[in-house]
């Protein structure tokens, strides 16, 4: 991220939470607070981006990062291009970077990028005129799922410092644990990471969390319980025995939850595996689950991000 002009929000691009300071994060959570009660209107229309064009490049899958961006920049009265990627000429052998200033050359205002490798969108960001957004990159970050999770507890809770906030799973591949531990330590919560020894990154522990191997440990007193899936796409080789040993183990269901503060909350980014790292009954319970509340506040962050970058662009089209 680099410095820009004093707008509330000091950075040209957003690559990662890794780095940003309080009042940004703030700033941005603060702004995502009045979209969610414009999204929940009639009238969902802004202008603030009339005129600017924004483009998807997803890489890799998505359903809620790619749908929720759309509907951010349409709603922010920006033209927004989704980039059919397996229909492009990246099929036919074009590089990341040639595809980029391809894009780049059609003066975009505003590129946001999903790739399967790390480091592969701050790479990009390096190489355009525009702002870049990180949608996910390999198992680096996913800085606006951040934000919305802690949009999420913010709107609960009141407040994100002191939250004991417990993240369960295939932390070792997953780029929402990562994004999320920096957040909530810049914010004052406490974090716990919790998942099998072949699952959890080397030296962990140095950016500030407590590890758990035990679930039922892990999970004594939080106020939140973040479960991750298994993400079978990233994996050569087993890290678990099977599937059902793994449920057995680190699967959230009543009786683990139980250990959990009475009125802990139970979050998920999203794609689910049920019956593998979550039990429907936890997934699905109304007083509980903040699942679909997540994916509501993914709109107003990604409208709140659209909109900070947006302010420090120029009038006219960058030079390529
Ligand atoms: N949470 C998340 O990134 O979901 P998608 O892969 O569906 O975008």
């Amino acid at each position: 991220m680099s410095d820009s002009a004093d707008t509330g929000f000091p950075h040209r691009h957003l690559l990662g939470i890794e780095g940003m300071l309080p009042p940004a994060i703030s700033f941005l959570l603060d702004l995502a607070d009045t979209y969610v009660e414009q999204n929940r209107a009639v009238d969902k229309k802004k202008s603030s981006l009339r005129g600017r064009t924004q483009v998807n490049l997803f890489f890799e899958p998505s359903t809620r990062t790619s749908t929720s961006f759309e509907l951010a920049g349409k709603r922010l009265g920006a033209d927004v291009l989704n980039m059919a990627v397996a229909r492009s000429s990246v099929s036919k052998g074009e590089t990341l970077i040639d595809t980029a200033m391809t894009l780049n050359a059609m003066h975009p205002d505003v590129l946001v990028v999903r790739h399967q490798d790390s480091g592969a969108v701050h790479l990009l960001s390096q190489k355009v005129g525009c702002a870049v957004i990180n949608a996910g990159d390999g198992s680096h970050e996913h800085p606006t799922q951040a934000l919305l999770d802690a949009l999420t507890i913010r709107r609960r809770r009141g407040r994100l410092d002191g939250q004991v906030v417990a993240i369960c799973g295939d932390i070792l591949h997953s780029r929402v644990a990562r994004s999320n531990i920096h957040l909530l330590n810049t914010m004052g919560a406490c974090v716990r990471v919790i998942g099998p020894p072949t699952l959890m990154p080397r030296n962990i522990e140095e950016l500030g969390v407590e590890v758990h191997h035990d679930m039922r440990k892990g999970l004594a007193g939080v106020d939140i319980v973040m479960m991750l899936r298994l993400q079978m796409e990233r994996m050569q080789g087993a890290y678990v025995p099977s599937l059902r040993e793994y449920f057995h183990f680190y699967g959230l269901d009543q009786e683990k939850l139980s250990l959990a503060k009475p009125d802990a909350l139970i979050m998920h980014p999203g794609p689910m595996n049920r019956g593998v790292e979550i039990d429907s009954t936890v997934a699905d319970d109304i007083n509980r689950s903040v699942i679909r509340e997540q994916v509501e506040m993914g709109v107003a962050v990604r409208m709140a991000c659209l909109d900070a970058l947006t302010r420090h662009l120029p009038n006219v089209g960058a030079p390529l």
